[in-house]
């Protein structure tokens, strides 16, 4: 890929100071608005990925800055050392919002899924009567919930778990999209020590695999039988990305402990939550668990001012929509004769393509990040995951000409490979 020499120094800058725990597409980006981003030499792209979906609202929407500015000019940070203002306000907006009791803030969505399964394990020991130490909580392969010691100890993904051990002990997979082994887990040996499962209602990282209709359902009714938690991690699928506000929306269900990350700040600063019932948030006392930073002001007044947004600007209903849109054009370019796409899959604005097979002249190997480097030029931006699959996941707010011209610039880009 061509790119400037004030880019490339720049690159070259952060590769020499920085670690190298990332592989970017060779772009230097410093401005957004709505569904673009701007590189240091001006050109203007498409941004596909928002942020991993921390952008649903669109870059630098105006009423969260406001918020962020207004709050910023009255009240950062108390900790929980002492009450702020607004938090309460916040819990009170955000749980009624979701239809849950009570809310615990933290910042990151890794420490959202941590807090989830350190509640799990105190209300299996408290209240399900699990014998101390024991408890398990289940996950699905494939999952991906963030880079901490516990996040990796339940990936199946040796890329993620290589070289970090030794891993936290209490937690085990069962396949993804398949309720009867997971029925299986719970009536085989041990099954009475599990306390929760822990599942993306689609998973982002995996590269958006979509579950069969009913999925979380069956999960849902197996977990009110055996008596242990649903933990939906809906850090990546919810709010709005999915084509409804949560992705466990469309089976109808609710989760026992809700985890929030990413577009809770319409990508502004990190801001997750956990939701949850009475019974299950209730299991902490002071001094067991916290943050310095979760639940202050200015979290409260962005995440309050970030679902606002969500609501009032119908990006539920936006995201359903030009999502069809979206894999109908993305279709129409895998059904190409010698298309590289062999599949098409996601909901709502959650989307991906598979690269390879389909009988094209193209091997898998490197033609994903080809592709994404063709679609860079061509002002796209977007990036692989596991080698083949690209996400294709724009800001809500992006409009039926826009998604058509994004399936062109895509089309084009195929076409030049
Ligand atoms: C489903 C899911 N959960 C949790 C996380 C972790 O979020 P964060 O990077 O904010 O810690 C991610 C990040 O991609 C995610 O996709």
């Amino acid at each position: 890929m061509n790119i400037s020499s004030t880019q490339d120094a720049v690159i070259k800058r952060e590769e020499q100071y920085g670690s190298h725990n990332y592989h970017p597409l060779p772009v230097v980006l410093k401005k957004g608005e709505g569904v673009h981003v701007w590189d240091l030499d001006g050109k203007r792209y498409y941004d596909f990925l928002s942020a991993y979906s921390a952008v649903n609202q669109g870059h630098c929407h105006p009423k969260i800055i406001a918020a962020l500015v207004e709050q910023a000019q009255t009240l950062t940070l108390t900790s929980r050392a002492f009450h702020n203002d607004l938090l309460g306000e916040y819990a009170k907006f955000i749980t009624e919002f979701f239809g849950f009791d009570r809310l615990l803030p933290m910042n990151t969505g890794v420490e959202g899924g941590e807090t989830a399964i350190k509640l799990a394990r105190r209300w299996g020991y408290d209240v399900k009567g699990i014998t101390p130490g024991k408890a398990r909580v289940v996950f699905a392969k494939g999952n991906f919930w963030g880079r901490t010691i516990a996040a990796i100890s339940t990936s199946d993904d040796s890329s993620s778990t290589g070289g970090f051990g030794p891993l936290c002990p209490g937690f085990n997979n069962v396949p993804y999209d398949d309720s009867e082994a997971l029925k299986a887990e719970l009536e085989g040996p041990g099954g009475e020590d599990i306390c929760a499962f822990f599942v993306e209602p689609i998973q982002g990282e995996a590269g958006v695999v979509v579950p069969s209709d009913g999925y979380l359902r069956r999960v849902k009714d197996l977990c009110e039988k055996h008596k242990i938690l649903l933990i939906c991690d809906e850090v990546q699928t919810g709010l709005a990305r999915c084509g409804t506000m949560l992705a466990s929306d469309h089976d109808g269900v609710k989760p026992d402990l809700l985890v929030l990350g990413k577009a809770l700040s319409g990508g502004v600063l990190p801001v997750s939550a956990v939701l949850g019932s009475h019974e299950v948030m209730v299991v902490f006392r002071p001094g067991e668990h916290g943050s310095t930073y979760g639940g202050n002001p200015l979290a409260c007044k962005v995440a309050t001012a970030a679902l606002e947004v969500l609501m009032d600007e119908g990006m539920v209903e936006n995201s359903k929509i030009r999502g069809e849109q979206l894999r109908a054009g993305l279709n129409k370019l895998a059904a190409k004769p010698g298309s590289p796409i062999s599949l098409v899959r996601g909901r709502g604005l959650l989307n991906a393509i598979v690269i390879g097979g389909n009988g094209g002249n193209y091997s898998e190997e490197g033609v994903a990040w080809q592709l994404c480097e063709r679609m860079a030029g061509n002002g796209l931006l977007a990036k692989p995951t596991h080698g083949n699959i690209i996400r294709f996941a724009p800001p809500l707010i992006i409009t039926a000409s826009q998604i058509d011209e994004c399936v062109s610039i895509i089309e084009r880009s195929i076409d030049s490979l």
